[in-house]
């Protein structure tokens, strides 16, 4: 009895190690140091206005980044996009082309694995205009026709050729950025108010880096209401943004998930354009979670979607198969490397990653009860070591974001953008600009 009971416990340690056998090795380094950089505060400045758009820079120095605001329809708020920043517009998207071309070069020649062999297999049968082709034309169906619109306005403004733009915005269907993220409110947090973090750790190397910008939608009356999306010149599909209605995304690329993913897909919506649309048409958390429970997913992702005006949060499991959604009371996965936190939903770089997850459940244990952004900037993220490209901390309740980006090429400073000044943008002022004059 005894020995037979034995074996069976065997049996199941022998299957829980093979299925969590396949984990991310990184992690941060012991000495990382925490961010002193003062927060930047000063208010946008202005620089230019078109018809439906305007622009303005925040920050100071080498971490100033553009601030667009864009209205009217689809197509206008595209045309006035690459009406205001022509030149920008063209480089970051002939350079995000260039940038995807190498990759999938590299991919073929076996140097990068993160790349989708369904993919790599269209390449080498179509060619990689022609695949890239193929997946617009399978996403498309599953894809608010505004998105479409929006580009042909972006394309005749920046005289940018409609597939280029289109093949760029499916890069995130293609590439897997690890990334971190939390969501704390209640004994977490000095007020009870939900602050939540978006890390991205995308790859430093290619062209983002150089076109940080912030857009501001106003859509006309009936189209949704006005949001941020956090990102780069020439980019609307969202990875990072927060709207007037007080609702923040966050997001993950899982390389390293466990059996409860499922299965992933290519036929669906690309995963930023739902979370696009969770910016500019929800209203609640529950209007965000049906959205993403009833979509045509596609791949493995964690996602993180915050409400400020209840101080709620929740993580989701999210693929093709399932769409599963965690606070701190049930977070997965379960592990001595990613303990249960009071009111503190996280995950550090991917699903199955203990070398940084234990150490942002470190961090957050350390400031809980104090967790604000001020100390998420200064402690947690720099000593996580995550979000090199850009963190976008998001102070939901009282509307205000802060946000940093990694180094341009042109720039001086530390690489990272979790080790560089962030900048303070209150974003009530934000959402309430006025359209430029007639
Ligand atoms: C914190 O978030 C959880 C999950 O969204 C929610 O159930 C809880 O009510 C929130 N707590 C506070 C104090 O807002
Ligand atoms: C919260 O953090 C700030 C900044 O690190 C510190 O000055 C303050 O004493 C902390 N408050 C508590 C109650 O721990």
């Amino acid at each position: 009895m005894a020995s037979k009971w034995l074996l069976f416990t065997a049996l199941i340690l022998a299957l829980n190690s093979f299925s969590y056998a396949a984990e991310c090795s990184g992690k941060p380094s012991p000495t990382a140091q925490p961010n002193v950089n003062p927060i930047q505060t000063a208010p946008p400045k202005f620089v230019k206005s078109v018809k439906n758009g305007k622009l303005y820079t925040v920050g100071v120095g080498e971490d100033m980044i553009n601030v667009v605001h864009v209205w009217g329809t689809p197509y206008e708020m595209g045309y006035a996009h690459g009406e205001l920043l022509t030149e920008k517009a063209q480089s970051m998207l002939n350079s995000v082309w260039g940038y995807l071309e190498q990759q999938i070069k590299d991919a073929i020649d076996g140097k990068v694995d993160f790349i989708p062999k369904w993919f790599l297999n269209d390449v080498a049968n179509l060619g990689l205009d022609a695949a890239l082709g193929l997946e617009y034309e399978i996403t498309n169906h599953y894809t608010g026709k505004y998105f479409e619109e929006e580009i042909q306005g972006l394309a005749a403004a920046s005289g940018v050729d409609v597939k280029k733009i289109r093949d760029i915005h499916m890069i995130g269907e293609l590439t897997k950025g690890s990334c971190s993220m939390f969501g704390a409110n209640g004994s977490a947090t000095p007020d009870g108010g939900l602050l939540q973090l978006r890390a991205l750790d995308w790859n430093v190397d290619g062209p983002f880096k150089n076109y940080p910008q912030i857009t501001v939608y106003h859509p006309n009356v009936g189209n949704g209401h006005a949001f941020a999306n956090i990102g780069w010149t020439g980019w609307i599909g969202s990875i990072t943004g927060v709207s007037s209605e007080k609702i923040a995304i966050s997001e993950i690329g899982v390389s390293f998930p466990d059996d409860t993913f499922g299965k992933e897909s290519r036929f669906g919506i690309p995963f930023t354009y739902i979370l696009r649309d969770i910016l500019q048409f929800d209203v609640s958390l529950q209007d965000a979670m049906k959205r993403l429970s009833s979509a045509d997913r596609t791949c493995d992702l964690i996602l993180g979607v915050g409400d400020g005006k209840d101080s709620e949060f929740r993580g989701v499991e999210y693929s093709h198969s399932v769409a599963n959604f965690f606070t701190s009371d049930n977070l997965k996965p379960t592990a001595d490397w990613h303990p249960m936190i009071r009111d503190i939903v996280y995950w550090g770089m991917d699903w199955l990653c203990p070398g940084y997850s234990v150490v942002l459940a470190r961090q957050l244990t350390a400031y809980h009860g104090n967790i604000t952004a001020a100390n998420t900037i200064q402690y947690v993220v720099p000593i996580v070591q995550t979000g090199d490209l850009h963190v976008a901390v998001y102070d939901l309740p009282n509307e205000v974001l802060y946000v940093a980006n990694a180094r341009a090429d042109d720039e001086t400073g530390p690489n990272m953008a979790y080790d560089r000044a962030f900048i303070r943008m209150d974003m009530a002022t934000v959402f309430s600009e006025q359209p430029p004059s007639p």
